[in-house]
């Protein structure tokens, strides 16, 4: 007994890790552990006999246990004191300076969109940027073999080959968040649609990944006189003018009818935008009165409800606002760039206190 309580009291001073002490534990106490294996004879004892090595035995399996738990806390004291050793920090050290954060200016401009709508009480609907075929094109009048499809340049991802099942495809415009908002909250519908989308363009004014708004209204009586006087009020309070013209040309969209595409009249002096005023004008957007055949793609009855939807894109309003001149800086994390362009956090856009100052 002397024998044993020796061997495994000094196997687990020298243990050095857990391992270690783990490999004593079980030699010891495992299920065909030398301790456990004497405990195991105790029936082949006298009762006389066993009534000394009996107690004996479980004192000695205590001790062990102890010895065992004590020696695992040192391991874990010392762990952690190399720890402290290596990871000291001095804290007197002055920190380094680093480069401050700003707004992009597509977030900034996302924001003022959304603040101005939002005060003609249009909240904000989101979608998933990966789309299913159906919300991207079916749902809104566009079926597989319509011209629109291969006109938008659409990004296809195409599934294991074996896989039948028609592609998920990057959504091409944020129409398909109509669909899902109809579905989601039936009539009637006020909301705008912020977010990023995707085309396989790529030059000064194209980008295969850019941000559009997409705005539905859908109530009862609502016309195209409606959507002027949203789109009025949009431009007169983004551009931060008094008037604007707006000019309506008509368009064809699959998904509005009748359609129509927005300019706004502006002049370009020395290459700098003026909105308001001028002999030009500049495309912004593209709308419509919602098209019967996408009401019922989003389980509205197009018998009892009407409205209008538009598509703006944001990094173009984006260009003309800010001035500037390449749509691909926006994308390119250029830190000059950045903070040239960017807005500080605290440059909240909101309608009382100015949009963009
Ligand atoms: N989805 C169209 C585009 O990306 C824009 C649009 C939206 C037109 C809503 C009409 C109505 O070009």
């Amino acid at each position: 007994m002397e024998n044993l309580r020796n061997k495994y009291i000094q196997a687990i001073d020298i243990a050095g890790d857990e391992n270690a002490l783990e490999a004593v534990r079980l030699a010891a106490l495992g299920k065909k552990g030398e301790v456990s294996l004497k405990m195991r004879e105790l029936g082949q004892m006298s009762p006389e006999e066993r009534q000394v090595a009996g107690p004996a035995l479980n004192d000695l399996k205590n001790e062990i246990i102890s010895a065992i738990s004590a020696k695992k806390e040192a391991l874990e004291d010392s762990v952690l004191n190399e720890r402290l050793k290596s990871e000291w920090l001095d804290v007197t050290l002055p920190s380094r300076e680093r480069p401050a954060g700003t707004i992009h200016p597509i977030s900034q401009v996302t924001e003022e969109v959304i603040s101005i709508f939002a005060n003609m009480d249009f909240s904000v609907a989101e979608g998933p940027r990966v789309e299913t075929d159906w919300y991207n094109f079916d749902a809104l009048n566009i079926p597989s073999h319509h011209p629109a499809r291969a006109e938008m340049d659409t990004f296809y991802m195409y599934r294991s080959e074996n896989d039948d099942r028609a592609p998920h495809v990057l959504r091409t415009h944020t129409s398909p968040v109509q669909i899902r908002t109809m579905e989601n909250t039936g009539a009637p519908v006020r909301v705008i649609c912020p977010g990023g989308v995707y085309r396989a363009d790529y030059d000064q004014t194209h980008t295969p990944m850019f941000h559009q708004v997409e705005g539905l209204a859908i109530d009862q009586s609502l016309s195209m006189a409606n959507l002027k006087w949203v789109l009025e009020e949009f431009v007169k309070t983004y551009f931060e003018v008094n008037d604007v013209e707006l000019r309506f040309r008509a368009s064809h969209f699959p998904f509005t009818e009748p359609s129509a595409e927005v300019d706004i009249r502006c002049s370009w002096d020395n290459g700098q935008l003026k909105v308001g005023e001028g002999d030009d004008w500049l495309e912004i957007l593209g709308s419509g009165m919602v098209h019967p055949k996408v009401l019922q793609a989003g389980g509205i009855d197009p018998n009892l409800w009407q409205g209008f939807a538009f598509g703006m894109g944001i990094d173009r309003i984006a260009m003309l606002k800010y001035g500037v001149p390449d749509l691909r800086a926006f994308f390119d994390s250029d830190l000059r760039w950045l903070r040239h362009y960017g807005f500080t956090a605290l440059d909240q856009p909101n309608l009382h206190a100015g949009l963009s100052r």
